[in-house]
């Protein structure tokens, strides 16, 4: 394990181990099968090639109405609570006492990429965002406050923790492109991302 700065980003590099992704993959799998991955539309009506679920009091949620946080999955249910090895990785890197309202699991299929954006819909910006990477590589783009600043780009594997507190809450982000295939973690390939937040 190691840890590397970029400007605030904080990347904790194979924070999990083999076992610990397995572990973390079998309780994702659980609340995947309560509260079903879905496609989200943005607000303009285009397809986002990223698919998503959530655990926790609240999911983030995107479509025609534009982007929030809903206390229940689009088909009606309360999500599912946050998995326990999910929540140990909070305490451990977080640094705050809250714990996290909403993880989001976005799923990665090939071709599938996440453009530039901040993540500015939850109440206090003082609380980190936490970023956990499984199965595919993803091509992480880090920006600065404003969509106009140098990037820097780094390859998230299975295993990475990104923390994006301080100066990074509300930096440009964004996922250029996974490496389709290049995990073994989940036999039909692909790429999961976990983001954790307080969101009141
Ligand atoms: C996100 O910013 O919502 C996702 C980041 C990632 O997939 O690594
Ligand atoms: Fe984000």
């Amino acid at each position: 394990m190691s840890v590397l700065r970029f400007g605030g980003f904080e990347i904790h590099r194979s924070y999990l181990d083999g076992p610990a992704q397995l572990d973390l993959l079998a309780a994702l799998r659980e609340v995947v099968a309560q509260a079903p991955l879905l496609a989200p539309k943005t607000p303009r009506g285009g397809k986002m090639s990223v698919r998503m679920t959530a655990a926790g009091q609240f999911g983030w949620i995107s479509d025609r109405a534009g982007y929030r946080y809903e206390a229940r999955h689009p088909a009606g249910m309360p999500w599912p609570s946050i998995p326990e090895p999910v929540l140990a990785i909070w305490d451990a890197l977080s640094g705050v006492d809250r714990q996290p309202e909403c993880c989001l699991i976005n799923f990665y299929g090939e071709g599938a990429r996440m453009g530039l954006h901040q993540d500015k819909d939850e109440a206090d910006f003082d609380l980190p965002v936490l970023s956990v990477s499984l199965g595919d590589d993803g091509l992480f783009r880090m920006g600065g406050a404003a969509r106009s600043d140098r990037t820097q780009s780094l390859w998230l594997q299975s295993g990475d923790v990104v923390v994006m507190g301080g100066a990074a809450r509300l930096a440009f982000h964004g996922v250029d492109r996974i490496r389709f295939g290049s995990s073994s973690l989940l036999a039909q390939g692909g790429r999961i991302n976990l983001t954790l937040r307080v969101v009141t």
